[in-house]
């Protein structure tokens, strides 16, 4: 009777693992990669705080949509000059909410409760400015821009503080707050961006410069103050 050897035994075994090493392997990975933990998982702080940045954010891109929005609807027949520079502003406004819309849903994060009042609020507040004239509406840019410019530059602080150990920043399973901090820096800029096109188009020689300026100053850190929490 036929009995193999070890040898044969040995040979065998490496073809079969030939045959089954891709298969093997394959799931290996598959494996690795559903069992995949962060190399730092964030802890409880960082983990709310990083919620937090992304619902309060979320909410106020909203809003600038919708202020931008209010804008574009009263003064883009009425001042064909503005016409493009609204648009574009605008377009980045839209851009920036479908960006935290994205993140929010990607990680789980529950929108503000308040959502449809910043809905509402600021398309009111786009509109009616622009209603006033072309001038009181690049102040409330202008003082929307300021607030949200220091608010971004805020949360960068306080992000670069709490995360500040660089391993746990460039560690692979950590990469979500590398991704939130270049996009706040990016976001960051284009509100500056606006802020600059504000003052370009004459947001100063608003009537009543002052008065406009501080009131929407006071209603964005409210709101700010709100979204953050509610
Ligand atoms: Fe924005
Ligand atoms: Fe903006």
């Amino acid at each position: 009777m036929f009995k193999p050897n070890n040898k044969m035994l040995n040979s065998a075994a490496l073809s079969l693992d030939a045959i089954v090493t891709p298969f093997s392997k394959k799931q290996e990975i598959l494996n690795m990669i559903k069992n995949h933990t962060p190399v730092k998982p964030l802890t409880k702080d960082q983990r709310a705080y990083f919620n937090r940045v992304i619902r309060v954010d979320q909410a106020g891109e909203l809003g600038a949509n919708y202020i931008y929005a209010g804008q574009y609807y009263i003064l883009s027949n009425k001042y064909p000059h503005l016409k493009e520079i609204l648009q574009h502003m605008w377009d980045q406004e839209i851009h920036h909410h479908s960006t935290f819309n994205k993140l929010q849903l990607k990680h789980g994060v529950r929108p503000s409760l308040i959502t449809p009042i910043w809905t509402v609020g600021a398309f009111a507040m786009g509109a009616g400015t622009a209603l006033i004239s072309p001038q009181a509406a690049m102040a409330c840019t202008e003082a929307v821009e300021t607030v949200i410019g220091g608010h971004y530059n805020d949360q960068l602080r306080v992000l670069d503080k709490l995360f500040k150990d660089r391993e746990l920043i460039d560690g692979e399973g950590n990469y979500e707050i590398n991704e939130i901090i270049e996009t706040i820096k990016q976001f960051r800029d284009d509100e500056l961006e606006h802020l600059e096109t504000a003052i370009k188009y004459d947001s100063k020689d608003a009537v009543p410069y002052m008065v406009l300026t501080e009131t929407i100053k006071m209603i964005c850190r409210v709101a700010i103050f709100a979204a953050e929490r509610v």
